[in-house]
């Protein structure tokens, strides 16, 4: 689909459905990530890219869907070539520049350009994507704010090498950014800064964002990258990793030839020394995918990799506001005739059976537990989103719902399913005949038979899932699978550009 200001421009009504769906589903995320506060490190290789102005645009699209956004950027490919044309050395040791006393004003100049410049880009209010002014939450005028948020202090002499004014972060003024975001702007931060004598240092925009983050205690750190994010051996994007993980793949791009693979390096150690020091979810999103930043934020399948100690999901009892998210999971598989067909009212009126996995604001899975009975229940709608399968959530959700069912006293449980039966089976049901089932089952309006291929498993009295039951309140066989948290899997998201 090409850039549409209306959505009347879309002619494909396919298209046009896709964005209605993709709109409603987006909820979810507007209001997680409402009031929230992320770093977000634009590189100088960012500034440089020709997606700049989008990429504007889309940060203020979050700035004025409430998140408060600070802003760190560097300049590092600017002032290497600012340094040629002067005639300035570019002497690196250990990949840290070296800023000469000589060199210092060239710098500042150049870091101060580049600030202008976002400054003037954010001050334009409109982008190519977007015909009307951005406003902030309460629709007030966008503001950025430049101040000196950061105290620095000198490097030093390493190696027998004196750094001069390369610096490092000596505090962040943590307060008065706060003040500056409560107010509704959006702070910008270059990576100079200032010591308390007043000399002026050179540090990396990486520090300075990853700094920033803890100190403020920065919900996310967001840093655009050259890459999609973080690839596997195979070249295919990892959706989501564990720090280890993340550390791994640094160490591997540091070693790399490529300049832009020692840039992601930088990128990952910065967001590795932000989630250790309470920043629990960071991002790396490429900067020069067309819109990579709204879908890793989103969309459930997101569009670059997030990193994060955290167990990532969450399994809970589904609310009504689940409705709309897990009817967009289970529709695929409705139309493929994997799951008999359940209308949104129908869904509304049997959403307090369900229980969802939830992952970073999006539904990814589901399933319901229907009381047929005292003493016998359904498993019904057990549905996994695709990225997500084999990661042990189905197991989970079942072993979830068998344990709500014990504890209603329920003896038997069964399911109906067409595709899934070795599944179940692999989970300790047996395989029945509908003759097993009382009749009032086939009553049930989940329960639609669909001639040959079906096939009915149900536990019996004799196997294990009864006797789990029997033995009032032991622990079940099944509840030492291990809960299998996502950390160091592929979360599975497609190769696109995340969260
Ligand atoms: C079936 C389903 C719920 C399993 O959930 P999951 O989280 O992917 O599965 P788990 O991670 O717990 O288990 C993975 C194992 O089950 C196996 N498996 C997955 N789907 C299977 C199926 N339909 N039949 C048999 N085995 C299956 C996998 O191969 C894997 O086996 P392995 O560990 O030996 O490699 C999920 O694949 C799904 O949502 N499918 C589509 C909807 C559906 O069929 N629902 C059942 C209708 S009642």
């Amino acid at each position: 689909m090409s850039t549409v200001n209306d959505i009347n421009e879309i002619d494909d009504p396919a298209d046009a459905n896709a964005l209605v769906d993709w709109f409603r589903a987006s909820t979810q995320y507007i209001n997680a990530h409402r009031g929230k506060t992320f770093v977000v490190l634009l590189s100088g290789e960012a500034i440089a890219s020709t997606h700049l102005d989008k990429l504007i645009s889309d940060l203020c699209l979050l700035q004025s869907l409430g998140v408060k956004l600070v802003l760190v950027h560097g300049a590092r490919p600017q002032i290497d070539t600012a340094f040629s044309v002067a005639n300035l050395a570019n002497d690196y040791h250990r990949g840290i520049r070296i800023t000469s006393p000589e060199s210092i004003e060239t710098l500042a100049a150049v870091v101060g350009a580049e600030s202008i410049k976002l400054e003037a880009l954010f001050s334009a209010g409109t982008s190519t994507a977007s015909a009307a002014p951005l406003t902030t939450a309460r629709n007030e005028a966008l503001v950025l704010t430049r101040g000196n948020f950061v105290t620095a202090m000198p490097i030093g002499v390493r190696d027998g090498i004196d750094f001069h004014h390369t610096g490092r972060v000596r505090r962040v003024k943590a307060e008065a950014i706060a003040k500056r975001l409560d107010e509704g702007s959006i702070v910008l931060q270059s990576n100079l800064g200032y010591s308390l004598t007043g000399e002026v240092f050179n540090l990396t925009a990486e520090e300075v964002a990853c700094q920033i983050a803890i100190a403020i205690k920065a919900d996310k750190l967001i840093t655009l990258v050259p890459q999609e994010g973080i690839s596997d051996a195979q070249g295919k994007l990892i959706a989501s990793l564990s720090p280890a993980d993340a550390k791994a793949a640094a160490e591997r791009y540091a070693t790399s030839n490529d300049e832009s693979e020692k840039v992601l390096s930088t990128a990952i150690e910065a967001c590795l020394k932000a989630n250790a020091n309470g920043v629990h979810r960071t991002h790396l999103i490429g900067y020069q995918s067309n819109g990579a930043l709204i879908r890793e934020l989103f969309t459930r399948e997101g569009a670059g990799s997030l990193i994060s100690a955290d167990s990532l999901d969450d399994l809970r009892p589904a609310t009504i506001d689940d409705v709309a998210a897990i009817l967009s999971l289970i529709r695929p598989l409705e139309e493929d005739g994997t799951l008999v067909e359940r209308s949104r009212e129908l869904l509304e009126t049997e959403i307090d059976n369900f229980k969802v996995i939830e992952l970073e604001g999006a539904i990814i899975a589901c399933a319901a537990l229907y009381r047929t009975s005292d003493e016998l229940a359904e498993i019904a709608c057990i549905a996994i989103h695709p990225n997500y399968r084999n990661l042990g959530m189905g197991a989970r959700l079942l072993q979830s719902l068998s344990a709500d069912a014990r504890g209603f006293g329920i003896k038997r449980i069964f399911v109906l399913t067409t595709v899934a039966a070795h599944w179940f089976i692999d989970h300790g049901f047996k395989e029945g005949a509908l003759a097993d089932l009382p009749f009032h089952v086939f009553k049930s309006e989940n329960f639609v038979p669909t001639g040959e291929k079906l096939v009915v498993t149900a536990s019996d009295p004799d196997r294990r899932i009864v006797k789990e039951f029997n033995a009032a309140g032991a622990a079940d066989e099944r509840s030492a699978l291990p809960h299998q948290p996502l950390e160091g899997l592929a979360r599975g998201r497609p190769v696109l550009p995340p969260s």
